[in-house]
């Protein structure tokens, strides 16, 4: 089974970085994929330039997920907003080394956990700047 998953995508399983959750995040994003079952909770912490100056994750499911809740969140750290918003669930497939085929929708779920995270802390700016 280790057979199909590159090196990258065991190392970030085995040893996942940015695991935990920030208490005074900017954004938070939850997401879940209903056929598998898997969730993954996804927190930003957005400075005035609008940079992502932090990342955290918390997720219950497969390896895949881990490994790619793991890379996305090293790969929004230093970037803004507009950046964040174009990490695709192939870039985080591709930053690992790949991943089978069948594992893809796993990505998608770190891509879905990060917008739905930029989205929450879009609506917080919103619901501030009306007052
Ligand atoms: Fe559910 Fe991987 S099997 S996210």
């Amino acid at each position: 089974m280790e057979g199909q998953y590159s090196e990258k995508v065991m190392e970030h399983f085995r040893d996942p970085h940015n695991v935990g959750e920030i208490p005074d995040a900017s954004g938070i994003g939850n997401v879940g994929n209903p056929v598998c079952g898997d969730i993954m909770r996804l927190y930003i912490k957005v400075d005035d330039k609008e940079v992502i100056t932090d990342a955290k994750f918390k997720t219950f499911g497969c390896g895949a997920a881990i490994a790619t809740s793991s890379m996305v969140t090293d790969l929004v750290k230093g970037r803004t907003i507009d950046e964040a918003l174009r990490i695709s669930n192939m870039a985080v497939a591709e930053a690992l080394g790949g991943l089978p085929k069948i594992k893809m929708h796993c990505s998608v779920l770190a891509e879905e956990a990060l917008r739905s995270a930029i989205n929450d802390y879009m609506d917080k700016k919103k619901k501030k700047s009306a007052g």
